[in-house]
């Protein structure tokens, strides 16, 4: 049997999977739960590491005339004075500009790429659970009771993935105790002063931070979300709560008397069909992404979903499956060379995304309003040197990969 590769999900991992393996000369077939890939609606920040990738898949000139570009992220006191800024883009200095770009665009190139490619995408197939795995395939079985065979199978089938269950049958991924609701308002309600920068994220320990960010190409919509401290609830409950459209207006405005006029101004007319609900949740630090035989292979949030600060989650995601795919295509047919492809792999994308988690929680220290005590110009020094982001934003991928094989 020649290499195939079954992928659960057409999300965004699952469908940029599939035009890097398309790319790499790897045949690949999809299967997706629902009748088609699951939109969660709103828009999505890219950032320059995931936009070469899309690049070089040749999707970045297909969305980019649909998105709204920028490059910087800033904060502001509760006070509703600047407070720092944080780059997420810079085309000079990483070959690109930050995006924010609604999901369903994307989704839309991304399925289209895919249907032009000639890559099968089988709707209403929902992977239930591994049959058996040898040296050299994987059986599984869909919730129809079907069966069916491959060299190997990709579980890009999200935070709550099933094919996860294969390598670790009693984990559950944990709240982080937060969440968002996000609504889109047209930007002209916001009426914002001149000389104040946008995307903005506007800080307040006790209500939560309040964030106004464009979107749509010339930007006269944005998103506005507010994060807070949250209890757990079950998938139901999260959904009723989601479709509780007076509550999650009520969640945006509660306390808005309090925070700054442009957030009066935010919240006062909210359009139902355009809120959002994000429940935080994390999968733990995982010791494996691949089964015994390497047969299976788990990515993009089944294998690390990460909470949201440096808005990582999905440009994340992106760069798995690039290697995963160039990985694969160095790896596959060799003895012994897949075992070691998907360690290196591994272990070279943990490295990376432990530097993202480690980023965020800088990023979240921060954002802590600032105490006025000695030693803190020290510290106000080290600030303004703010982050130094070319090794999250301008990796070669194909040289990373390389040296990844090389190692030991
Ligand atoms: C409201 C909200 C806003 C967000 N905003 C951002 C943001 O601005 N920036 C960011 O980086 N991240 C954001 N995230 C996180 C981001 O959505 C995820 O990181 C990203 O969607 C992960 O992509 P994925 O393809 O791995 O998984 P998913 O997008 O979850 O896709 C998984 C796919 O697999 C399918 N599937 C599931 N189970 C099965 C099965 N058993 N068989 C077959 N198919 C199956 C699903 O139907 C789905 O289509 C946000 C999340 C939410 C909820
Ligand atoms: C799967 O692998 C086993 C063991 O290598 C082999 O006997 C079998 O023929 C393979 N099945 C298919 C469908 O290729
Ligand atoms: C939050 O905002 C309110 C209203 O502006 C203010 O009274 C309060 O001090 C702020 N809280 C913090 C921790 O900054
Ligand atoms: C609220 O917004 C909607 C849609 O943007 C608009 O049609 C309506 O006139 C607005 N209402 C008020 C009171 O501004």
């Amino acid at each position: 049997m020649s290499t195939h590769v079954a992928i659960i999900g057409a999300g965004l991992s699952g469908l940029a999977l599939a035009l890097s393996l398309h790319q790499q000369r790897i045949p690949c077939t999809i299967y997706e739960a629902r009748s088609a890939p699951l939109n969660i609606g709103g828009a999505i920040m890219l950032s320059p590491n995931a936009l070469r990738i899309l690049d070089t898949l040749g999707v970045y000139n297909r969305i980019r005339p649909e998105a709204y570009s920028f490059d910087n992220l800033y904060f502001r006191s509760p006070a509703d004075t600047p407070l720092d800024t944080y780059e997420f883009g810079n085309a000079a200095k990483y070959g690109y500009s930050g995006m924010r770009i609604y999901r369903h665009v994307l989704i839309r190139e991304l399925s289209a790429m895919v249907s032009e490619a000639g890559i099968p995408i089988h709707y209403h197939k929902k992977f239930s659970r591994v049959i058996t795995e040898t040296e050299s395939n994987i059986t599984w079985e869909f919730e129809d009771g079907t069966t069916s065979t491959a060299t190997c199978l990709v579980g890009a089938d999200g935070i709550h993935s099933k094919v996860r269950k294969y390598l670790y049958p009693d984990l559950e991924p944990k709240f982080m105790n937060a969440m968002a609701v996000t609504a889109a308002v047209p930007t002209s309600q916001l009426a914002i002063p001149e000389g104040y920068n946008i995307p903005v994220t506007i800080m307040n320990k006790t209500h939560g931070a309040f964030v106004i960010a464009p979107q749509l190409r010339d930007g006269s919509e944005v998103l506005i979300g507010r994060q807070k401290r949250s209890a757990q609830l079950d998938r139901e409950g999260w959904t009723k709560l989601m479709n509780d459209k007076d509550w999650c207006v009520e969640f945006l405005r509660e306390g808005a008397d309090e925070f700054p006029e442009i957030v009066q101004r935010a919240v006062s007319n909210i359009s139902a069909e355009k809120i959002n609900l994000w429940p935080f949740y994390m999968v733990p630090k995982l010791e494996k992404w691949s089964s015994e035989h390497c047969r299976v292979v788990i990515l993009g949030d089944a294998a690390h979903a990460i909470p949201p600060s440096a808005g990582q989650g999905i440009n994340q995601a992106f760069e798995d499956v690039f290697t995963y795919a160039l990985v694969l295509a160095r790896c596959e047919g060799q003895k012994g060379g897949l075992e070691r492809g998907l360690k290196v792999w591994q272990r070279g994308r943990q490295e990376r995304v432990d530097r993202v988690l480690a980023l965020n929680a800088q990023i979240d220290k921060r954002r802590m309003p600032k105490a006025v005590t000695a030693g803190e110009e020290k510290e106000e020094e080290e600030e303004e040197k703010g982050f130094e982001l070319g090794w999250l934003y301008k990796p070669d991928f194909e040289a990373m990969v390389e040296e990844w094989l090389a190692w030991e």
